[in-house]
């Protein structure tokens, strides 16, 4: 790690590859960024829009660059690939973009074979296996972005549900980044209160029904489709999850979140990436932290594991 100088790389410089440099250059966590596009035109002009921001932020070396430029990164974030339409499952987009990888991986491992690669190209836990198997590296140092998006916008949700900072509310999604990811109710907790407990005593509870709690995992789950029907893409809530994972590797925070990881044993779950909260500094994910979950949430976890797995099998790496 470079301590006094770290170094990101970002692969892609679509929607979401901007909007994580944007958040990147205005924190002032790095001093070397990287972006790389096959699209150079494009690429030329984020890149100058972005070094204006300059004289309000931090130094920086802002390079639009291309592999040999990445040498020396801590970690590369990888959002090259096409993205979902509306109504496109993510993992519709499975083939395409391994396609993509395959050339991606090969190119980093060539020039910056030690960094830590964050995924998040849909489907994020498929492209973060292939990612796995195409570098040979060791699997705490593939990562994917899992459901740190999704378990904010659950903390969102509940927050303003329950009237309450969404600071003071711990709860996760974990699984698949998609459509078979699991609510863990029985971990979820407002200010050290476990949210089963909270509801009946809760002076909300004239508006409120058990039956709400559901729907506000629905409204998670569903929220991605949501954004695109409207505006084609996300971008600003995944931009924070990855500025919240690369500030939990630079500044080696021992933090935990539910990143993509190699699952191999867990719930009998083998040889698959799927998140888990996991504890991640400058080394990648330092530990996975493997939760005792209600029987349900067990199975829901087992089927969501299934799911990323079938994608996988059926793949031509
Ligand atoms: C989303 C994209 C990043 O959930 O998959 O917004």
């Amino acid at each position: 790690m470079h301590i006094l100088k770290p170094k990101v790389t970002i692969v892609g410089c679509g929607a979401v590859g901007v909007r994580f440099a944007y958040a990147l250059v205005v924190s002032g966590l790095v001093r070397q960024l990287v972006i790389i596009d096959k699209d150079k035109k494009r690429l030329e002009g984020e890149v100058m829009d972005l070094s204006h921001c300059q004289a309000f932020t931090s130094p920086l070396d802002l390079i639009a660059g291309d592999y040999p430029d990445t040498v020396g990164s801590d970690i590369v974030v990888i959002t090259a690939g096409v993205k979902q339409k509306p109504n496109q499952t993510r993992l519709e987009l499975a083939q395409t973009n391994v396609e993509i990888f395959k050339e991606i991986i090969p190119n980093l491992i060539k020039y910056t074979p030690t960094s830590i690669f964050l995924v998040v190209t849909n489907p994020l836990d498929v492209l973060s296996y292939v990612a796995y198997k195409l570098s040979g590296k060791p699997a705490k140092e593939i990562i994917g972005s899992g459901t740190v998006l999704d378990s904010a916008r659950f903390r969102f949700l509940l927050a303003n549900h329950c009237k309450i900072d969404a600071r003071n509310v711990h709860a996760y999604i974990l699984g698949e980044h998609g459509d078979s990811e699991v609510p863990i109710w029985s971990k979820a907790m407002i200010g050290g209160i476990a949210i089963r407990e909270h509801c009946p005593v809760c002076k909300n509870k004239n508006t409120c029904r058990y039956t709400e709690l559901e729907k506000i995992f629905i409204e998670v789950r569903d929220s991605a489709y949501k954004i695109i029907e409207r505006k084609n893409e996300t971008s600003y809530g995944i931009g924070l999850a990855l500025l919240r994972i690369v500030t939990a590797i630079i500044k080696d925070e021992n933090a935990v979140l539910p990143v993509s990881v190699l699952v191999d044993g867990y719930l009998e779950i083998k040889d698959v990436y799927m998140s888990l909260p996991a504890i991640v500094n400058k080394y990648g994910v330092k530990d996975v932290l493997y939760p005792k979950l209600d029987k349900e949430e067990e199975e829901k976890l087992k089927k969501s594991a299934l799911v990323i797995k079938e994608v996988i099998d059926r793949l031509k790496i």
